[in-house]
């Protein structure tokens, strides 16, 4: 784990990146990534598995291709992606 990753992480989680215009992941996500009947969980995930997800949304590889995460996933960066995964598989 990296502390200071998690913290860019944290930033875009929470307020996405209203420079290139992503939407926070908390916005839909909750604040602690707690699925629900119509979100899969984030909370707790392990880091790879989202930032795999995230590639693949953002490569629409996934068979249940949605939409708004591929619009999300293909805009951030490397940077924000591995962050982002960083602070999630930290939540509890
Ligand atoms: C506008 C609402 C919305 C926002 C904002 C949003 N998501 Fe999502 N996300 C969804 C929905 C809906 C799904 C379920 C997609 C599906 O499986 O078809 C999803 C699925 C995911 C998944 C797949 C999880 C899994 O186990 O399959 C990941 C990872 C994810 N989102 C990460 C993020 C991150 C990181 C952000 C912020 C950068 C974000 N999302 C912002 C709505 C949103």
């Amino acid at each position: 784990a990296d502390p200071e990753l998690a913290q860019v992480g944290r930033f875009v989680y929470n307020r996405g990146n209203p420079f290139s215009g992503v939407a926070a992941c908390a916005d839909c996500h909750g604040a602690a990534g707690h699925g629900t009947d119509r979100l899969p969980r984030l909370g707790g995930q392990h880091a790879q598995y989202v930032e795999n997800q995230l590639k693949a949304f953002s490569k629409r590889e996934r068979t249940n291709d949605n939409a708004v995460m591929h619009t999300i996933a293909s805009k951030l960066t490397e940077l924000e992606l591995k962050a982002v995964a960083a602070y999630v598989s930290g939540l509890k």
